[in-house]
């Protein structure tokens, strides 16, 4: 634990145990005096004039605890702002719906990487709204604005990984606005900053979508977020609302290069005008590496991918595990053909977990129940065929 969060720390402790006690004298006190000058043993109320001791006594020692109060507080206040002069320096640049972060060298990344027990302090700001970086670990929380600059520092301590969360509310996705802060011994993170971005092998579109928070609104599998879909979105059939109505377009590259400048030009229908314009963020190599992305790169699904973000996004795996272990339903992991016992209408029978029996129990849940679980899943009939049929694809892969 760093010096500057024992002093948070303490004054929170301080603070707290303090309030708390008088809470629990006053309350105390309270239930004694409705005894003691209950009207029937004390009828009459006297009239006190002046007591110097009870005078001194909550004058005093209000104010000691007061000023000690203030005392910690304020030497934890100057840690938290006092940044030693030998701090690493990263820029923060928060956005709707993600956090960018850049080195010293120039390199950047969505999650922070910093070396063991370093001071860091985190130059920041904000692209859009208002956000607020909060690592709950290192006792720090502070707004990023926009067009103005704010900092923290802190000291990194042991090899660890700790959460960074957006602590200001900034728009529909404010709860997935989530990173994380990677302590990274010196040697490990010397490596880290001295190798070139995009180490693990994926194609340098997505590093740059990812770089410029794209994917927080955006994904490039077909699930929809904020934003339409990137999957197969070159000369795509658009509706689009413009200050003349709606008109459908094909989203070729002079449409796409619009959309990503200047945004709010045109809207897709059905969408919100809430996307930044980029004209100024994305150089024009990347931007046309972007468009040579959309036009040929999009990678191509691994089998069951689908199936994976349906389970995933129709809360499946909140009650089925994908890994064998037991949840409040039977696992996924080799469900598919195995040997089921299920009860229908009070009698128990042995079937066969094939594609029609799963399909069954995915859309009408009520009718078998297997053995031993408990009759709670709700139906899902309002799946589509084809989404029911990726699950099935999907629930296949997890067969050993
Ligand atoms: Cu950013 Cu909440």
């Amino acid at each position: 634990m760093t010096d500057t969060i024992n002093k948070i720390d303490t004054a929170f402790l301080f603070i707290f145990g303090v309030s708390f006690a008088i809470m629990i004298l006053i309350t105390l006190v309270a239930i004694y005096f409705l005894y003691k000058y209950h009207h029937t043993k004390h009828p009459e109320a006297a009239q006190i004039e002046g007591n110097l001791i009870a005078e001194l006594t909550w004058t005093i020692i209000p104010s000691i605890i007061v000023i000690a109060m203030f005392w910690f507080g304020w030497t934890g206040y100057k840690a938290l702002r006092d940044a030693p002069a030998d701090s690493m320096l990263v820029d923060v640049t928060a956005r709707m719906w993600s956090w960018k972060f850049t080195y010293p060298n120039g390199k950047t990344s969505s999650e922070l990487y910093v070396p063991a027990n370093t001071p860091v302090k985190l130059n920041m700001t904000s692209v859009d709204v208002i956000h607020s970086f909060y690592v709950p670990a290192y006792r720090v929380k502070m707004d990023t604005v926009p067009g103005m600059q704010t900092y923290v520092w802190f000291d990194t301590g042991e090899p660890e990984t700790y959460e960074i969360l957006c602590a200001e509310y900034c728009g529909v996705r404010h709860s997935f606005m989530l990173s994380k802060v990677i302590v990274l011994p010196q040697e490990e993170y010397d490596a880290w900053i001295s190798t070139e971005e995009k180490p693990v092998e994926q194609p340098e579109a997505i590093t740059i979508l990812e770089n410029n928070g794209c994917l927080d609104c955006h994904s490039i599998d077909g699930t929809e977020l904020v934003g339409p879909t990137l999957k197969d979105i070159y000369n795509r059939e658009t509706v689009i609302v413009t200050a003349d109505g709606e008109k459908t377009v094909k989203a070729d590259e002079a449409y796409l290069i619009k959309a990503i400048n200047d945004p709010s030009s045109e809207i897709v229908k059905n969408y919100e005008d809430m996307m930044p314009p980029f004209a100024e963020d994305l150089s024009k190599e990347d931007l046309g590496k972007l468009i040579e992305f959309f036009k040929t790169g999009m990678p191509a699904e691994k089998p069951g991918e689908k199936g994976a973000v349906i389970a995933e996004n129709e809360g499946c795996t909140g009650c089925h595990s994908t890994d064998g272990s037991e949840l409040v339903g039977p696992s996924f992991k080799n469900m598919m053909d195995r040997d089921v016992i299920a009860i229908k209408d009070g009698k128990k029978i042995q079937l066969k977990a094939d594609s029609r029996y799963i399909i069954s129990s995915i859309v009408s849940p009520g009718e078998y129940i297997v053995d031993g679980y408990d009759e709670s899943m709700p139906p899902y009939d309002y799946l589509e065929d084809e989404q029911i049929m990726a699950l099935i694809e999907y629930f296949n892969t997890l067969k050993d």
